[in-house]
């Protein structure tokens, strides 16, 4: 078991009037890869957007642990978060027509709404102090031509993962990360999440419906319903449980 990363303490989210998400007490980042499932409208985005600031709170507290610090992140600004090493997938990759591949990726590290990690760099230092790491995973992921243009929709999702990557996360969230992507890149996503969290001691909060990705990545994973985390185990607890069978996987899983 790590350290914890993060511990939420009644934590309320509402929406006009309607509770969708209420976290008692939950802690995360104890494990490399810690998985969040659950159905639809479950309050599996939400949560997300509660601990990376995106979404406000209507009660609660969000602690976040940095080198024994124990910090309340409801303090901090979006900056501050992801420069402490909290960030979350958002697919915020655009397609910039005049732009490259290469240099989307660049302009989203630097213009990034919620994470102006690299903001104190000017352009020149930013493509000098990411340059190598970028050429690294865009060439790991095979983009054949990043000096091309076009950008599909794997395409975008994977740039929006190498951004994350490239900003060393010391937390990252992900949000259905993989969906729509081939096998082949969606095996590759997973390898690099590994390696990640074994080699670098990253951790990672991964949203996923894809059930198999869930199994095999994840060292532990929560169920939540309804707003509610209701049950946390390992991936073989979690796949028995009558209670997430009946409420979420149906008959075609059991
Ligand atoms: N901005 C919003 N305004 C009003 N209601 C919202 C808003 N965002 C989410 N909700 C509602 O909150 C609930 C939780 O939504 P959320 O997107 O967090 O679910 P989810 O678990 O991520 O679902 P999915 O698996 O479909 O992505 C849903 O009922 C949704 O309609
Ligand atoms: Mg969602």
């Amino acid at each position: 078991m790590r350290e914890k990363v993060l511990h939420l303490r009644n934590v309320i989210k509402r929406f006009g009037g309607r509770t969708v998400v209420d976290i008692k007490d939950i802690t995360f980042g104890t494990h490399g890869i810690e998985g969040l499932i659950g159905p639809n409208g479950a309050g599996k985005t939400t949560l997300i957007g509660l601990i990376s600031r995106k979404v406000s709170m209507d009660q609660g507290q969000i602690l976040y642990y940095q080198d024994k610090n124990e910090m309340d992140i409801s303090k901090k600004s979006l900056d501050e978060l992801s420069r402490m090493g909290l960030v979350r997938t958002n697919q915020i990759i655009q397609d910039f027509e005049s732009l490259s591949i290469r240099d989307s990726l660049l302009l989203s590290l630097a213009n990034s709404k919620h994470e102006k990690f690299y903001n104190i760099f000017n352009e020149k230092e930013l493509r000098k102090n990411t340059e190598k790491e970028i050429e690294k995973y865009l060439d790991y992921f095979n983009f054949e031509d990043p000096d091309g243009h076009a950008l599909s929709a794997g395409e975008k999702k994977l740039l929006d993962i190498i951004r994350c990557m490239v900003l060393k996360p010391k937390f990252l969230l992900m949000d259905e990360p993989t969906a729509g992507l081939p096998h082949d890149q969606t095996d590759k996503v997973i390898e690099l999440m590994k390696k990640k969290t074994k080699e670098e001691g990253m951790a990672i909060l991964i949203v996923e419906h894809d059930l198999d990705l869930i199994w095999t990545v994840s060292e532990n994973v929560y169920f939540m319903s309804e707003g509610e985390i209701l049950i946390k185990g390992t991936p073989d607890e979690i796949r028995k449980n009558k209670t997430v069978i009946n409420k979420y996987m149906g008959e075609s899983e059991c």
